[in-house]
């Protein structure tokens, strides 16, 4: 059998259609619109892609944004003053330091410097707490974007045996906090790099979520027949037979789509659902500053 797909293009696709209507509704009633402001420090190729998706994202529903460079050799006060000036500024009302930040910059120190109330990634402290006592602000956006795509294709959370692979502080640990949250109710298991026996705890998980940050990590051992397999990775990886010689993958091998039920593809999975929350986030910010409710 070969796996159901996940499809977040499409579901992506859907909440930006209904984040556009928002929009649109709250600058009919004379609100300005929802802005965002990126920040990129350094020149790595992938996030320069990757914040430009995320601008052409934002404006395509009615967010307006500006993205703010700074070299790769600039001191973590100059990224300060940058951070603070968009924290004071009213007409923005998301924030987000791309990542990964130049080695000279420390990013948990960055994280504490975004106002918590612009902090649309979720990272700061306060909001990391939030999201962990049950009363999220922001959820981050990948994790968000998870548990979106697992409830509109109609799959149960509550009460199923989910394995996290990966502990990162922007995937796998909110992930963990936003899944077992009551209302969620999942039961969770970390996975991470010091653990042992994946080819024992795998096959125990009804629902497995690959964020190992390592090309086809997972493999069709670790997955029990008929599991639910949502992919977070995405690498490129040299393939000859390819046109362009190489090929995107995720942290899931390929032969898992023949064991498990439902899984998500790489590209056009988990990635549009990263993107769809942080716009989703960026007007649920911008609805609080404006003090409207959610959709209004
Ligand atoms: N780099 C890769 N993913 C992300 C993300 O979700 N937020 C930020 N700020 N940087 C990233």
């Amino acid at each position: 059998m070969s796996a159901s797909i996940l499809d977040g293009k499409a579901l992506a696709a859907d909440i930006r259609r209904r984040l556009t209507e928002t929009v649109a509704r709250r600058v009919e009633a004379g609100l300005r619109p929802p802005s965002l402001r990126v920040i990129l420090v350094g020149d790595d190729p992938a996030s320069a892609i990757y914040v430009r998706n995320k601008e052409k994202a934002a404006a395509k529903v009615g967010i307006t944004g500006d993205v703010e460079s700074l070299a790769a050799d600039s001191s973590a006060e100059e990224l300060r003053q940058r951070v603070e000036a968009a924290n004071a500024d009213p007409g923005v009302d998301g924030l987000l330091v791309q990542l990964p930040l130049p080695e000279q910059i420390d990013p948990a120190q960055v994280r504490s410097w975004i106002d918590p109330e612009k902090d649309v990634d979720g990272l700061h402290p306060e909001n990391v707490g939030l999201l962990a006592s049950g009363e999220p602000r922001f959820v981050p956006c990948t994790p968000a974007g998870c548990l979106a795509l697992l409830q509109a294709n109609g799959i149960e959370v509550s009460g199923r045996r989910v394995l996290i692979i990966g502990r990162s502080l922007i995937v796998g640990r909110p992930l963990a906090n936003l899944l077992s949250m009551k209302g969620v109710d999942a039961t969770v298991t970390i996975y991470h790099s010091r653990s042992r026996d994946l080819e024992r705890l795998g096959p125990q998980a009804e629902i497995i979520v690959a964020a190992a940050g390592q090309a086809e990590f997972l493999r069709a051992e670790h997955v029990a027949e008929g599991a639910v397999v949502v992919d977070v990775g995405i690498h490129r990886v040299d393939d000859p037979a390819a046109p362009k010689g190489y090929r995107l993958t995720g942290d899931v091998h390929p032969e898992v789509r023949e064991k498990a039920s439902w899984i998500s593809p790489v590209p056009g999975g988990v990635g549009p659902m990263t993107i769809a929350m942080l716009l989703k986030n960026t007007v649920d910010a911008h609805g609080r500053r404006m003090g409207v409710d959610g959709d209004g």
